[in-house]
């Protein structure tokens, strides 16, 4: 149910990288396809000091800078532009947010905030908004993470915030529901009846949920070194992605019935083991034909931050019992990919072996990015007379989404997040009881590194990970589909 657009939205951080790679040129997008309202306002604030004139310019380049040639519409980017202004702000101090509210202005029509800003702005964010009437029944506020980096120090920013905003107010944003592709999830789930009869421990052997990029640190250095891939990608989208896999279905594509059916998976998830984790650091190799520094290089110094992580998981329910989800996830990896590959059992009784017909089990691989496709191997009969036994192979049926759906335009995550934010439609965002269940898996991961378990593995840039990334599948006699 989509409740009440805004008439205004203030941008936290407009200054910053995510402003100006993501956030900027998805408003732009949505704008340049009249999606937002026409009166809708767009204040921007941080700490540098700019005049309206200033952000403007900035907004321009960074939209030159970061917009795909073929989305730059020049004869609606003074319209856009009209739509910013700018406000600074020491977000640490309550001194500067009477003026934002002033700058800001009528809000009766509705306000959407976005918080785009380091968490230990969160909470005297939250007080600066309240003092300043900028947290009243018609403000909704979205939460870029990272919203903590365990339990208990997101559930501190969870009660700040939940002191000014309730929680139908509060739109916490993981960018990987934005993606067409998660949605897609739903559809190939829950839009066909030929999946989901199958779509449990009798019909799947094992999950694999791939996240890997070729990317290194990317300047990120304090941040990256802090936080690791577990709590960078694991936390989160890795999180989302097997929530969705494993859920049962829910009543209603809505907010409720959703987040009901992913958080129930989450609480199921029984802790790792140490020996079904697997931390690794990338070293010197080659990504894509050019050499690479390591992670230390990188840095600048030694570190023990992971950038790299594979884990066996396990969903503790009816429907899941003894099927593992294999998760990897990792900097400076082979390529870039984004997968859910579901591994079927094979069929009871191999009725061709005794003419040597081999069986291979059937696997679905939804490929959410770079490319977009569903494809499903099946067994097929070669062609031929079969005078020397039967032969069977695995053929793939491939759909592309990218080609079904040619004349669709792609859209950045962040540009439906924004609008679901301004339009108050809640599905695609996290609830806190979800962020809680997955602090709490995490948590346990890292207490048992501190313990024991935590040696961190170097694996050559350009790699799939360490050897004991392989060994986690083949151990169990099953491997990653690389
Ligand atoms: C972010 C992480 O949340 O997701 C980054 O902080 C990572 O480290 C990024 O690179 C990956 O997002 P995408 O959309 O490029 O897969």
């Amino acid at each position: 149910m989509i409740a009440s657009r805004s008439s205004a939205l203030l941008l936290f951080g407009a200054t910053g990288d995510l402003a100006r790679r993501m956030l900027l040129p998805s408003l732009f997008g949505l704008h340049e396809d009249g999606l937002l309202n026409p009166g809708l306002r767009i204040v921007g604030t941080a700490r540098s000091t700019l005049d309206d004139a200033g952000f403007r310019e900035m907004a321009r380049a960074a939209l030159s800078e970061f917009l795909p040639a073929e989305r730059r519409d020049d004869s609606k980017l003074e319209g856009f532009l009209e739509r910013l202004s700018y406000q600074p702000l020491d977000a640490s101090s309550l001194d500067g947010f009477p003026a934002l509210a002033d700058k800001v202005g009528d809000t009766s029509g509705g306000l959407a905030i976005f918080l785009s800003t380091a968490p230990f702005l969160f909470e005297p964010t939250i007080k600066g908004l309240a003092a300043s009437g900028l947290a009243h029944e018609g403000v909704r506020i979205g939460l870029e993470k990272p919203l903590g980096n365990d339990l208990a120090s997101s559930r501190l920013i969870n009660d700040a915030v939940a002191a000014a905003f309730p929680e139908e107010r509060i739109f916490r944003i993981d960018h990987y529901l934005g993606k067409e592709t998660v949605q897609n999830l739903l559809a190939l789930r829950f839009a066909n009846a030929m999946f989901e009869p199958l779509w449990n421990s009798a019909g799947i052997d094992h999950f694999q949920i791939t996240v890997s990029e070729t990317v290194g640190l990317e300047g990120r250095k304090g941040f990256y070194e802090d936080t690791g891939a577990l709590r960078d990608m694991v936390q989160n989208h890795m999180l989302q992605l097997l929530a969705l896999t494993a859920m049962e279905p829910p009543a209603d594509y809505d907010a409720t019935s959703i987040r009901d059916e992913k958080v129930k998976v989450l609480r199921a998830l029984r802790a790792v083991k140490p020996g079904e984790m697997v931390r690794g650091q990338y070293a010197a190799g080659a990504v894509g034909g050019k050499t690479v520094g390591g992670f230390a290089e990188d840095l600048g110094e030694a570190s023990d931050a992971e950038t790299f992580v594979a884990l066996k998981a396990h969903v503790e329910n009816w429907r899941w019992q003894g099927v593992p989800f294999y998760l990897r996830t990792g900097k400076r990896l082979a390529e870039r990919r984004s997968e859910i590959v579901v591994q079927f059992k094979c069929v009871p009784h191999n009725i061709f072996a005794e003419r040597g017909g081999k069986l291979i089990a059937n696997r679905l691989v939804i490929r959410l990015q770079p490319e977009e496709y569903v494809r499903l191997q099946l067994m097929a009969k070669e062609p031929g007379l079969d005078r020397n036994g039967i032969v069977l192979r695995e053929v793939p049926l491939d759909l592309s989404l990218t080609a079904a759906f040619a004349k669709a335009r792609r859209r950045i995550a962040y540009e439906r997040l924004l609008l679901d934010l301004i339009e108050g439609e809640q599905t695609l965002f996290v609830r806190r009881d979800e962020v809680e269940a997955q602090w709490r898996w995490v948590d346990a991961i890292r207490e048992a590194w501190a313990e024991a378990a935590g040696e961190v593995k170097a694996y050559a840039a350009g790699t799939w990970g360490p050897n004991a990334a392989i060994a986690l599948t083949e151990r169990d006699g099953r491997s990653w589909n690389d």
